[in-house]
């Protein structure tokens, strides 16, 4: 292991990279487009703007990819990174991409090198961001910054407990602290680098208070470090209401929990759950997601395809996830309004529950020792998780209009007005309390089941 700019990173990535003056200097001077622009100017234009998925194993393939999707009307696009480079085996990588590069699910960028990222940068005149799921980044984002990317997603809770089986939190957020001090520098030097928390978690029926109480606690941690500009990214449930609650309250709760010189982004992950199979209710569900970014103020949207139920989508597909998606975000559908007296309501106690759930946590100084103890005692938790770290002992449910609520709390630190709330919401119409495994199934498959949700022909 070796130092670079206060990443301690394998030998054979630092041996390949540029000083750390020259890649802040291009990352400053090189003048493409960078991600911050990109959000402000969605900002400005009250519209989110669109990104899809993308990686594949070749570069040429990838330059050929985001050539293909430019057309479409994105306003960044990605460089999603392998399996094998997201758990660090570089070697392993570099192996299949010289013997078969079509059996990576993404671009592998540290085999690629820095040089090569620096070209995919160029190849189109939006900005490209990384996407992974790295519990352990720190090579990939030195090789990112050399190659001039302005946007990295992940954190150290949500690129850990959804993804790795026995990773220790306090690993995971040790490694991304020294990420989000590299930020820092460079924010002192003058570069803004866009830092995406993923509140996706496992994406099976997350509760929006437990997703928003866990990009928050990754922001604190992420500006404590001197990031500036943070895009917060919240998954669809697929309740109107509800969903455009939590988009709004990102503000609101980052306007309270964040100091005001930090630049906030809300983004919408189009549904991450299981997808309709049928092509037209997939297309169905991919509008209502831009319309949903759109109503609840998020500056981007990550958009989904009607190939989703069938693995990663081709270009052709992405390319019309991309431009279904702006169609729905689209002036097209501005009449459509919706109950303000709803939206409030959730508003007030989705911000309550997130409070209850992130004010004990912050009320020391340690605060990465202060989530690790708090998801070893259950008072941070995630559902559905494969992670040893994390106790899933909460079980959501949808209430009768769809909206996702606690049906077990756990060991969560809810108030009783809360606990009662959630009892009470799930008491009609949330299925039979004896048929447990059917009725939170049929809440999983919940689009899959499309007629229940987007009535199309036979
Ligand atoms: N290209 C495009 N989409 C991808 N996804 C994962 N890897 C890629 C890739 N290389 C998508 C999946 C799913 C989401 C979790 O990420 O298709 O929609």
């Amino acid at each position: 292991m070796a130092d670079w700019a206060d990443l301690h990173l394998a030998d054979t990535t630092v041996d390949g990279l540029p000083s750390w003056a020259e890649t802040v200097a291009h990352l400053r001077d090189s003048g493409a487009p960078t991600a911050v622009a990109a959000l402000r100017a969605a900002r400005r234009a009250g519209r989110p703007i669109v990104q899809p998925r993308c990686g594949v194993g070749s570069h040429d393939a990838m330059i050929e990819l985001l050539r293909s999707l430019a057309p479409a009307g994105p306003g960044m696009l990605t460089v999603t990174i392998d399996s094998f480079t997201r758990l660090r085996q570089f070697d392993h990588a570099a192996r299949v991409l010289r013997e078969n590069p079509a059996d990576l699910n993404g671009y592998p960028l540290v085999a690629h090198g820095w040089q090569r990222g620096r070209e995919l940068v160029a190849t189109v005149d939006v900005p490209l961001e990384i996407r992974h799921g790295s519990p352990d980044p720190r090579d990939l984002f030195a090789v990112s910054l050399a190659a001039g990317f302005t946007s990295f997603e992940g954190g150290g809770i949500g690129y850990n407990i959804p993804y790795c089986k026995d990773v220790p939190l306090a690993t995971s957020l040790e490694c991304w602290r020294q990420v989000d001090a590299v930020c820092g520098r460079l924010a002192e030097a003058g570069v803004l680098v866009d830092r995406e928390l993923f509140g996706t978690l496992t994406a099976v029926l997350v509760p929006p208070s437990t997703s928003l109480a866990v990009t928050l606690l990754e922001a604190r941690a992420a500006v404590a470090q001197g990031v500036r500009c943070l895009s917060i990214a919240y998954p669809q449930g697929g309740e109107v209401h509800q969903d455009v609650a939590a988009l709004r309250s990102i503000r609101e709760l980052a306007a309270r929990y964040l100091p005001a010189d930090v630049e906030v982004y809300p983004v919408l992950h189009e549904f991450m759950g299981v997808f309709p199979r049928d092509r037209r209710a997939a297309d169905a569900l991919v509008l209502y997601g831009g319309l949903v970014a759109r109503l609840g103020g998020a500056d981007k949207v990550i958009n989904k395809t009607n190939q989703e139920a069938y693995g990663i989508p081709d270009a052709a597909a992405n390319a019309t996830g991309i431009h279904t998606t702006l169609l729905g975000g689209s002036a097209l559908l501005d009449f459509v309004r919706l109950d303000t007296d709803r939206v409030a309501e959730e508003m007030h106690w989705l911000q309550r529950e997130v409070a209850e759930l992130v004010d004990p946590v912050l009320d020391g100084d340690d605060l990465a020792g202060a989530i690790v103890a708090a998801f070893d005692a259950g008072r941070l938790d995630v559902p559905f998780s494969a992670s040893v770290h994390a106790r899933s002992e909460v079980v959501p449910s949808r209430d009768h209009t769809g909206a996702i609520r606690y049906r077990e709390a756990g060991s969560l630190p809810f108030s009783a007005e809360v606990r009662r709330r959630n009892a009470d919401l799930l008491r009609h119409g949330a299925g039979d309390p004896g048929r447990f495994i059917e009725t939170v199934s049929a809440d999983i498959d919940y689009f899959l089941h499309h007629e229940r949700a987007f009535p199309v022909p036979a």
